[in-house]
């Protein structure tokens, strides 16, 4: 029987159906399957020859799916559906004993929980690999300098394992956040039924226990409601992808003849179809251009769940597209990101030349006034005149004459240039998180215990 009098509409079925895509937590859904049946029969809600008959049935379902032999049917509405009939048409009717005591609603909850964990924990394990990736660079490329920008104007120099290492930092603040979204979902929402908790004495901490989760969603509600924790991952991935982004457009800029301080390797670029010449950036560029897309999945999410009201809704159906994409977006962009990191060679010369123009010392001299007693702002003020006159005359501030550097400031005798001496611009910036390689170093001991 059915409490319907006329099959689906077409368009509806298409609108409705989500196998198409939610088909891939397959393994999520056997799991907390095999778990449910074995509570259910540990439980004695059914019997333990019933329960054997379902996990027999489960395990070639399983078999069927690790084969691609399984047959997802144009009327399985999800994936729920398609494992319960073909379930049944193994095992015969007892096959439907396997939703006693559970909804599609907390099943779905627990597969994307499953789901989520596990991919929070990948995306981790990728992050890692990709910051101890920098971290070698740093280590070889330690006292290579290169100009740090501002606005993309050359503005002080530093030493290109610092500026790797900043991405380190970047990447260590996505482990935590990939971390506290594996947290969010490691609670079971299976047992909570439709919505309100189910007519059976269950065991859900055993059910938490076979899945390796940390413990059960309290409240049956808010098991069967809360999507939190896909929030929490598209948010983490989102900032993520976004830090590959900047990432991605340094190493096109980088990669720039203008710039010239990085060459790709060629098996992470591609040609032009006319001009014979080119060599494109094109993954970076696609780090940079991927990150919009993972972000808006966040975004979309949010709206389906904004004003929602409790318990379950269809719109939640919504949160599977978003979540995969998202996430096979950010795990292809760490591969890039990794693979480009490893081919790539520093061009050093080209970034010590960039590094070594004096005007770059600006901020040297003045804060040479300031220890002689001069306020900053004055300080600025002649420095910039300083600058202004070497500008004008095509020459760097160390060519300056004395009677030039004096009548800027008293302050300015020929001792000052000291300050156009290359190495001391940086290993001038001693303060701790600075430039200067003994903070440099003490930023890698960090950022190695963070790794060991
Ligand atoms: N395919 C559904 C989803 O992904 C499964 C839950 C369906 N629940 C329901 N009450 N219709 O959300």
């Amino acid at each position: 029987m059915s409490r319907f009098a006329e099959p689906q509409a077409a368009a509806f079925q298409a609108l409705n159906s989500s196998v198409g895509f939610d088909q891939r937590l397959w393994p999520q859904d056997l799991r907390g399957s095999r778990a449910h049946a074995a509570m259910l029969g540990a439980r004695g809600i059914i019997s333990e020859e019933e329960r054997d008959a379902l996990l027999g049935g489960l395990a070639s379902i399983e078999a069927e799916l690790d084969a691609g032999e399984f047959a997802f049917l144009p009327d399985d509405e999800d994936v729920h559906m398609a494992v319960e009939r073909r379930l049944t048409a193994l095992v015969g009717p007892v096959g439907g004993k396997l939703h006693t005591a559970r909804s599609r609603n907390d099943q779905v909850a627990t597969d994307v929980a499953l789901f989520s964990k596990e991919t929070a924990l990948q995306l981790r394990a990728q992050v890692t690999e990709l910051m101890q990736t920098l971290v070698a660079l740093a280590e070889q490329h330690l006292d290579v300098p290169l100009p740090g920008y501002t606005h993309l104007q050359r503005a002080q120099p530093i030493y290109l394992s610092h500026h790797l290492l900043a991405y380190v930092w970047m990447l260590e603040r996505d482990r935590q956040r990939l971390t506290f979204a594996a947290q969010q979902a490691d609670r079971l929402p299976l047992g909570a039924g439709a919505l309100a908790g189910v007519n059976f004495d269950t065991d859900r901490q055993m059910v938490a226990g076979e899945l390796g989760f940390a413990g059960v969603v309290p409240n049956s509600v808010d098991a069967v409601s809360n999507r939190d924790f896909v929030l929490d991952l598209l948010h983490a991935a989102a900032v993520c992808a976004t830090h590959l982004s900047r990432l991605g457009s340094e190493l096109v800029i980088w990669s720039s003849q203008e710039f010239g301080f990085v060459v790709l390797a060629d098996r992470w670029t591609s040609g032009s179809s006319i001009m014979p010449q080119k060599k494109n950036p094109d993954a970076a560029e696609l780090l940079r251009g991927k990150a919009p897309r993972v972000v808006a999945h966040g975004a979309a999410l949010h709206g389906v769940l904004h004003a929602l009201p409790l318990t379950y809704n269809k719109d939640m159906q919504e949160d599977k597209e978003h979540l995969f994409d998202a996430v096979d977006t950010l795990a292809l962009c760490l591969a890039a990101a990794q693979g480009m990191l490893d081919g790539a060679a520093f061009n050093t010369e080209r970034m010590a030349a960039a590094a070594s123009d004096d005007l770059i010392a600006a901020t040297d001299l003045a804060d040479l006034l300031v220890k002689r007693g001069v306020p900053f702002r004055e300080c600025h003020g002649i420095v910039a005149g300083l600058v202004r006159a070497a500008v004008e005359s095509g020459r760097g501030l160390g060519e300056l004459s004395d009677a030039e550097l004096a009548a800027q400031s008293p302050h300015l005798d020929p001792s000052v240039r000291a300050v156009f001496e290359r190495s001391s611009w940086l290993e001038s910036k001693v303060s701790e998180g600075g430039t200067s390689l003994p903070r440099v170093r003490e930023q890698l001991e960090l950022v190695r215990a963070l790794l060991a």
